[in-house]
């Protein structure tokens, strides 16, 4: 027996998350949740359920709505506390021989598959972070990557996913920060005719929803019956399926996709301001609601930037970046501008070295 596995490399902390870094006090560029709690419109839907909790929740109405959502059959449909709790299902659900996880990633997934003692291996981008199919190792029967990837920003293009497919490998697209690119045109979560495909989704970052724990999946028929039984009973409370019905909601994804096209000048605005800083290089043609840059001597970067109020998401805890590596949120244009004008300041103040 391989005592190792199931045990993560040591060289990285993969239970390293942003919010231990947004200390409360300082200006939140380290998580990358776009409300600060969710609207009143879904607090209110929210509120008025309170007085169902008395029942153990249904799940039928709220996998139908995801089901409508994605044009898929509610069959296909995985409700999750969350994408985390999805990625531990279909760790302890999937009996990959090899499970491979692109990275620069979120780490969760990685880290499930480990705890639930799979043989994990790492096929680590190179900058500018693209997906090359042919790098994928034709052994592994399990391919996790997200799609736009956290935290790159890079958006894959789904022709490229398409290439990884193969009989008898399942490929687990992470597609959390899908809905930051207006009209979703590289999302996978309507397809269900590519063998061996599951999307993951979480509700989590859109709707200022980390708290309650709402996410889900899409899978072939028969493989959501086999991870059902990985589940508890109940696994989703009733707020959460009230989240994920309101959510799916016609106004609600327009809210969304308004959204989306607001971001897209905002974030690269930001783009080009802090790539004009000398010493900052930032990875070109994010997707998703935060950049991903490099400095000299980052992690003393990131302390300037904290001495002046600013939390950043340091890079180091992702497999194949190193101290150097920042990822920042994208705000509005004013917080961006603070940022900015802080982030060129501490690379003043840390010197050329
Ligand atoms: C890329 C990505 N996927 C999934 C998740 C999990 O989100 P949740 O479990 O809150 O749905 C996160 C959270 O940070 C994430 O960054």
């Amino acid at each position: 027996v391989d005592v190792r596995v199931g045990a993560p490399p040591a060289e990285v902390d993969l239970e390293h998350h942003g919010d231990v870094e947004a200390i409360p006090g300082l200006l939140d560029f380290a998580t990358n949740v776009r409300l600060p709690r969710p609207p009143d419109w879904l607090r209110k839907r929210l509120a008025g359920a309170l007085d169902d909790l008395g029942r153990y929740p249904s799940a039928e109405r709220a996998r139908a709505a995801v089901a409508r959502r994605h044009a898929r059959a509610p069959e296909e449909v995985l409700l999750s506390a969350g994408g985390a709790e999805a990625f531990t299902v279909l760790a302890r659900g999937l009996r990959p021989a090899l499970a491979l996880c692109l990275h620069p990633s979120f780490t969760e997934p990685e880290l499930a598959l480990r705890r639930a003692g799979h043989r994990v291996e790492r096929l680590v981008l190179e900058p500018p972070f693209e997906l090359d199919p042919a790098a994928v190792r034709d052994d592994a029967d399990l391919v996790v990557l997200g799609n736009p990837t956290n935290p790159t920003s890079v958006l894959h293009r789904r022709e490229s996913i398409e290439q990884l497919v193969a009989p008898g490998r399942t490929i687990v697209v992470d597609e959390a920060f899908a809905d930051c690119a207006k009209g979703e045109p590289e999302s996978l979560a309507g397809c269900a005719d590519l063998p061996g495909l599951v999307v993951v989704r979480s509700l989590t970052k859109t709707w200022g929803l980390s708290g309650l724990r709402v996410g889900y999946l899409l899978a072939a028929p028969g493989l959501v019956r086999e991870l059902e039984r990985a589940q508890p009973a109940w696994p989703v409370s009733t707020l959460s399926l009230v989240a994920i019905g309101a959510c799916l909601e016609p106004a609600a994804l327009a809210e969304a996709d308004d959204w989306a096209g607001r971001l897209a000048p905002i974030r690269d605005e930001l783009e080009r301001s802090l790539g004009r800083i000398p010493g900052v290089d930032v990875v070109a043609g994010a997707s998703a609601s935060f950049l991903l840059l490099r400095t000299r001597r980052g992690a003393a970067v990131r302390e300037r930037l904290r001495e002046s109020g600013i939390a950043v998401r340091r890079g180091d805890t992702f497999p194949g970046l190193d101290a150097d590596w920042t990822r920042v949120a994208v705000r509005d244009e004013a917080r961006n501008g603070r940022l900015a004008a802080a982030l060129a300041a501490a690379l003043e103040g840390v010197g050329a070295d």
